[in-house]
């Protein structure tokens, strides 16, 4: 079996300043509006691991995963990189609760990366139901960030958590952060914050947080029939 190192994005500029990509024991976020390639670029980090010979569980928390766009991405190869790619779609938060809590008895050698798309969605959900809740959904999505971070260090894995975005009120002007910011930030070893432009198939890509600790790096991103792609302006 192949020896995973890193996955790669297949953003040039993003995967060069990465070391060649998201790196194993470690949990990275993709946070952004929405339509601006999250779901994109993680169902790539995918087909990349595959292509390595390693599976990937995909938590589908959102429900948007899409076997037409996965085919659009992978063309050629659709039958052998879906084989290692194992789909599961929670319903409601204290399901993604579980899922989570049993990745240390899905997760064998063989697989390379965890994603869940979208980490927030269900959190999100149920706090529009039962705002008092909040601070005891918040302790639980710190306690799922907190398993992922485990899983990734000891399954020697890489996790891609995506997250949606909140509007905050900064002084005189608006932010957009990921929802339960500080949350998602505090487990985050990269962080990746996704922008739309005026053109909706080019997203800016601002690279927040890396191991590396480089200033934050911007470049423009292509969302086309391939996938997500380098764009250079
Ligand atoms: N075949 C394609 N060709 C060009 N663009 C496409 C294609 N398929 C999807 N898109 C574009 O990709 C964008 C959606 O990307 P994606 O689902 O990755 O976004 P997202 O950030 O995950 O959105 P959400 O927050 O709603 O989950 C849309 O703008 C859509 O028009
Ligand atoms: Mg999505």
């Amino acid at each position: 079996m192949t020896v995973l190192y890193k996955i790669p994005t297949g953003c040039k500029k993003i995967d060069e300043i990465l070391d060649g990509g998201f790196s194993l024991k470690k949990v990275s976020l993709i946070y952004g509006e929405a339509e601006t390639g999250k779901t994109t670029l993680v169902t790539q980090c995918a087909v990349n691991c595959a292509r390595r010979g390693c599976k990937t569980l995909f938590v589908d928390s959102d429900g948007t995963f899409s076997a037409r766009r996965l085919f659009q991405i992978t063309s050629r190869d659709f039958k052998d990189i879906s084989e290692l790619m194992i789909l599961m779609k929670p319903n409601n938060f204290s399901e993604q609760a579980i899922v989570i809590d049993r990745l240390k008895d899905y997760i064998t050698e063989s697989f390379g990366l965890v994603v869940i798309d979208t980490l927030t969605s269900l959190y999100r959900a149920e706090i529009a139901e039962n705002y008092k809740k909040t601070f005891e959904l918040n302790r639980e999505l710190n306690r799922q960030m907190a398993c992922l971070a485990q899983i990734a260090k000891t399954q020697r894995i890489v996790v891609l958590a995506t997250s949606q975005v909140q509007s905050l009120f900064n002084e005189a002007f608006v932010v957009t952060e990921p929802i339960a910011t500080r949350v998602l930030k505090f487990w985050a070893d990269t962080i990746i914050a996704m922008r739309p432009t005026e053109n909706p198939q080019i997203i800016k890509a601002i690279l927040e947080k890396s191991p590396k600790k480089v200033q934050p790096l911007t470049c423009h991103l292509k969302i086309d029939e391939t996938g997500i792609h380098e764009y250079l302006t």
